[in-house]
């Protein structure tokens, strides 16, 4: 802040830059512009504002403290405002053959994220009041793929969730569509991996011998590729491990654009 022919001037990018930093929220250049804009916009007439992020006003007196007060406040609420809005719609979402810990890393990533974790298998049980199983049994594949999509189709607006799917999400074509508009995560192993952990398991409908599944798996994974915007490979990591790949890939891409 400094004083220039009655005018003080202050620099709201300057300050902009030196305060950002303590604040956990994206800093790209579009974020910055939008801060500055909003705060440059919620003061009152008496300050005149420049495009190259300045603010002048007209000073009778000498120094007054509260020109600068004004405008850090300003910038303080815009920061939040903006922040607020870039996390807003931000939901994640993992996808993966059965057994890839789609809801073990669900889990722990909601907790870490602070977001709700939603089991869609458990989500369509809840609301049929009838296990997978059960479905399979009474209504068949296709009526379960129904059940999935409209349960899908359900949380697509809705925030900060993590979300773990069913393994056959995506072969439904719509569910395919509104994942790759969200941030989808495929959770990626190999087969005899994710055979050793799925085999023995009964309340799997789809799990019936080796050839049936390396089939399933195989006709599966160019799909999960194609509808996810990052794949996480499995082998040798942790569940921890996992979901701190997930924050520190969606902190990158946060870092470097938030559209
Ligand atoms: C299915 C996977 C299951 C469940 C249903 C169908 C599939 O979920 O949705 O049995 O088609 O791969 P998990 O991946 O959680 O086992």
């Amino acid at each position: 802040m400094k004083e220039v022919n009655n005018y003080m001037e202050i620099l709201v990018e300057k300050y902009l830059e030196s305060v950002l930093a303590e604040w956990d929220i994206c800093k790209c250049d579009k974020c910055k512009k939008d801060i500055t804009a909003l705060a440059l916009n919620s003061l009152p007439p008496m300050y005149t504002t420049t495009e190259a992020g300045c603010v002048y006003v007209k000073v009778n007196t000498s120094f007054n403290p509260q020109y600068a007060a004004d405008v850090v406040l300003a910038i303080d609420k815009a920061i939040q405002i903006v922040s607020e809005e870039v996390r807003h719609g931000e939901s994640v979402y993992l996808i993966g053959f059965m057994g890839s810990g789609k809801s073990t890393i669900g889990q722990e990533l909601a907790m870490k994220l602070k977001y709700k974790w939603v089991d869609l298998d458990k989500y369509i049980e809840e609301h049929q009041k009838m296990t997978i199983k059960e479905l399979f049994e009474s209504c068949g594949e296709p009526c379960f793929r129904k059940l999935e999509m409209n349960c899908l189709k359900e949380l697509e607006h809705k925030d900060n969730l993590v979300v773990s799917t069913g393994g056959g999400v995506i072969m439904t074509p719509e569910n395919v569509r509104l994942l790759k508009k969200q941030k989808t995560f495929y959770l990626k192993w190999d087969f005899d991996t994710l055979f050793e952990r799925v085999s023995h398991d009964e309340n799997r409908p789809l799990v019936k011998n080796y050839k049936q599944l390396w089939t399933l798996y195989h006709s599966r994974t160019k799909l999960y590729e194609e509808t996810c915007c990052m794949v996480i490979e499995g082998k040798g990591k942790s569940t921890t491990q996992i979901s701190e790949e997930i924050i520190s890939l969606m902190e990158e891409e946060n870092e470097n654009s938030c559209d």
